[in-house]
């Protein structure tokens, strides 16, 4: 069995021209589809290979496809390309190396959907691969892959690229529909939620790249085969981005149920000449640190959460014995207190009243009760905010200062 499924021909050159990409079978997915199924086939599909969501939080593709409700209103598709989460860099990859495979992911989900617009919602910076998925968009149009009657299927679909302008909230969902819309990204509150009411108030899926990615190979190989890529209740791969003090720091497509020692230790070279595991953050910044001794557990999303943390966007962040716990401390409380959008007081206020006592602490003037303090100011942000943004910051603020009080401490 074929070991990668969503990099699998990534070193193959000229990959993102759809000439190529059709010589290693592309967009047979897409004539599969949406000539020998239905809409009711792929989403029993795609349900059944329990595809979690790769953005963040884990939430099953299919099942968030069957909460759009029937209506008359417009259908929408949002692909979250903002990639902002701190330590995170794969959905890059899949853009630039194999854009059409992101492409026919969203042709398959909105023939599934019923959907006629699909919007790639991607972080500014990402200017190059920007014009690359624009470049794509234009082969497929000329090929028939998308506009109207698409592999004369009788399917309509526009694919529209929509750049963003560097603020992380926006990857949030709702922040995201709102800066879709043109205005400032502030989160809504939910519910109701945006598979009822989303972008322009009608029904819209938002999907992360990497989720949208694996739609073509669920529907070439089934769900099945797909779960046996993974776990039962995690179906496929992941796309692991493992950066910091590593010798081979990198993308790495592994099996979901791959042990965190193991990408460390195995797949990206161990630790680099001279330096020792001190600390894991397993799955972007947001999510709560693990200790060297935690690194024996499986990646995936209920092993993580039993662990007391989170998958994530499966960024791992490798930190050495050298590095001063205060300096991530600082590093992660000045993130989160920028990012704020400041519409809720304990996330506005909280963060950067924990970023300015760590920053005192680091210069020296720290005082007896400041570690309690980050503690009290963190747990009255966590569960007590309008989005997802506020636990986030106080998820690894909280761990962190947990599990290396003493360190902290030595710097009081
Ligand atoms: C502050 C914040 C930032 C987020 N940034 C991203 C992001 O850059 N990319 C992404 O796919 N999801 C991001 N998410 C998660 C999205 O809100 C959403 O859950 C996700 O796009 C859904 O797609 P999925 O179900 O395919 O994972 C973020 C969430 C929060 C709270
Ligand atoms: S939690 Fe933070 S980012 Fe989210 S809405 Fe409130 S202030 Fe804005």
């Amino acid at each position: 069995m074929k070991e990668k499924v969503l990099t699998e021909h990534f070193g193959l050159e000229n990959l993102y021209k759809i000439d190529v990409y059709q010589k290693q079978g592309g967009y047979r997915a897409t004539e599969k589809a949406l000539k020998k199924m239905s809409p009711e086939e792929i989403l029993e599909e795609v349900k059944k290979a329990n595809l979690r969501g790769r953005g963040g939080a884990g939430f099953p593709a299919g099942v968030k496809w069957s909460f759009v409700p029937p209506t008359d209103k417009p259908r929408y598709l949002c692909v979250n390309a903002d990639e902002g989460e701190p330590g995170t860099f794969k959905d890059r990859y899949i853009m630039s190396h194999n854009p059409h495979m992101l492409l026919e992911g969203i042709i398959i989900t909105s023939f599934c959907v019923g959907i006629n617009a699909a919007f790639i919602y991607i972080r500014g910076e990402y200017e190059a691969i920007a014009l690359r998925l624009e470049q794509a968009i234009s082969e497929a149009y000329e090929k028939g892959f998308l506009g109207k009657n698409i592999v004369e299927s009788g399917f309509d679909l526009d694919v529209y690229v929509h750049r963003g302008a560097g603020a992380y909230i926006c990857g949030e969902e709702t922040a995201l529909l709102e800066s879709l819309e043109g205005k400032r990204g502030n989160p809504r509150l939910k519910p109701p939620f945006p598979a009822s009411v989303g972008l322009w108030q009608c029904p819209t899926v938002i999907n992360n790249v990497e989720t949208i990615s694996n739609i073509p190979h669920i529907i070439l190989n089934g769900a099945e085969w797909f779960i046996k890529k993974g776990l039962p209740k995690d179906g496929g791969t992941r796309i692991f981005g493992v950066s910091g003090m590593v010798k081979n720091p990198g993308i790495y497509e592994l099996p979901l149920g791959t042990s965190l020692k193991d990408i460390i230790f195995k797949h990206a070279g161990g630790m680099k000449e001279g330096k020792k595991l001190k600390a894991v953050i397993p799955g972007g910044m947001s999510a709560p640190i693990l200790t060297a001794d935690e690194i024996g557990i499986k990646m995936d999303f209920d092993s993580l959460v039993e662990a007391n943390s989170m998958l994530g966007s499966a960024a791992i962040i490798v930190i050495d014995d050298k590095t001063s716990i205060l300096d991530v401390l600082k590093v992660v409380t000045k993130f989160y207190s920028h990012e704020s959008c400041g519409q809720c007081t304990p996330c506005r206020i909280g963060n950067s009243w924990i970023n300015k006592i760590v920053k005192r602490i680091a210069e020296g003037k720290g005082k007896k009760e400041d570690i309690d303090s980050i503690l009290r100011l963190a747990s009255n942000i966590e569960g007590n905010t309008l989005c997802p943004l506020g636990d986030a910051a106080a998820m690894p603020i909280l761990s962190i200062t947990k599990k290396f009080r003493k360190e902290l401490e030595s710097h009081l």
